[in-house]
């Protein structure tokens, strides 16, 4: 076990508005130091927001920041210690590699031969010593990324900050990019928080996830635990690819449950659940990589009727209408013939249940 870390950010209670809007709403979270957390959520909910409340380029309408115990309410951006790099990473274009990454040690007046050993030094990290003397137009969309982190790195930041830093790159690059940073988080250990859209890249990279949406957070847990126990609706269909179904369930007059017209009886476990969830509007939440295709007469299953299918290479989607409700299931084998009717039987421990009014899960002992 190693020892627990100090809490290198701590934000509690901070909100924002512009003018009438409000943007951030009660937003508080404590990061360790060393840690890299991941801001997940849609476009506009506001990601970017509550970055440049850290980075100190707007002011908060409410609440505290602090980092390493020092709050930082009033403390302008460059007295911060903290690097940021945007999606654009925005290098000088006439500037060489060594200058754009000597840039904020300039600023900060660096004695020349100290700076010059922090700019190699910074380089070196992103692997990409002996670059120091190119334009970054000679360099590759990836190169440049890494250029934009080194300059952050090389101030020695008590907070890395990264705003949507692959959404630039092409499919291919954002891949090995993201390996690319965390394996340089791993070697550097500055506490990292990155910003993105995009839930693979914050489940794959990041210690933490903290899911936003609407100006607020609505879990902020490990990978694992967003994906396995999700806190809402929306956390549950956000994370994990393709989208979890999220399908309305009512209870049957005279016992069991129904989907619209389908009944169904599930297995003793998920109703056991389901018993406790029984005074709420239930929303039953269904990966499609943990349902399986049975008869439509086993134990526990759903019936189904086959809609269409997609060949993904791997796997195969197909899609099902249930009692008027559309799903999907995730499978490695045939699909089933179009139009025919099957049973959907859910890996027990995995059956999500939320309120339908309000999202949130239910249904736990
Ligand atoms: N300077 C500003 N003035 C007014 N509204 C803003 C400003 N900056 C952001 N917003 C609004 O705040 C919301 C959140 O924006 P942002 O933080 O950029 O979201 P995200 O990064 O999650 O896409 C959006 O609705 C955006 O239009
Ligand atoms: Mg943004």
């Amino acid at each position: 076990m190693t020892a627990p870390q100090p809490i290198q950010l701590r934000i509690d209670k901070v909100s924002k508005t512009f003018g009438e809007t409000r943007v951030l709403e009660d937003i508080s979270i404590a990061i360790p130091k060393g840690a890299f957390v991941a801001l997940l959520g849609p476009s506009g909910c506001g990601k970017s927001t509550l970055l440049k409340l850290i980075a100190g380029l707007e002011a908060p309408s409410g609440g505290n920041i602090e980092l390493a115990g020092e709050a930082l309410n009033g403390v302008p951006a460059h007295r911060r210690d903290i690097g940021v790099v945007f999606q654009s990473y925005a290098l000088f274009p006439h500037m060489t590699v060594n200058q754009n990454v000597r840039f904020g040690l300039d600023m900060r007046d660096m004695p020349k031969a100290d700076a010059k050993l922090r700019v190699e030094e910074a380089l070196e990290l992103v692997k990409l010593g002996g670059y120091g003397d190119r334009m970054p137009s000679e360099l590759s969309g990836g190169q440049q990324q890494r250029v934009a982190i080194a300059r952050s790195l090389a101030i020695r930041p008590r907070l890395l900050l990264l705003d949507e830093p692959l959404s630039n790159l092409d499919a291919v690059l954002r891949k090995s990019v993201r390996v690319d940073i965390r394996e340089l988080h791993d070697r550097v250990g500055a506490t990292t928080v990155m910003v993105t859209h995009d839930q693979e890249e914050a489940m794959s990279m990041a210690d933490s996830v903290a899911v936003m949406s609407g100006g607020r957070i609505l879990q902020f847990a490990a990978p694992e635990e967003i994906y396995e126990r999700p806190a809402t609706s929306f956390v549950g269909s956000f994370v994990g690819s393709p989208a979890a179904n999220l399908l309305k369930l009512h209870p049957r007059s005279g016992g069991g449950w129904r989907f619209g017209e389908i009944a169904w009886n599930p297995e003793a476990s998920v109703e056991a659940r389901l018993q406790l969830a029984r005074r709420f509007e239930i929303l039953v939440g269904l990966r499609p990589e943990q349902l399986s295709i049975v008869a439509v007469d086993a134990p526990g299953a759903i019936p189904a009727e086959v809609r269409s299918a997609e060949y993904l290479g791997g796997h195969r989607l197909v899609h099902l209408d249930i009692g008027g409700q559309r799903a999907s299931v995730a499978l490695q084998g045939r699909a089933p013939e179009t139009g025919s009717v099957v049973g959907l039987l859910p890996d027990p421990g995995s059956v999500m249940l939320f309120d339908a009014n309000g999202g949130a899960r239910v249904g736990d002992a």
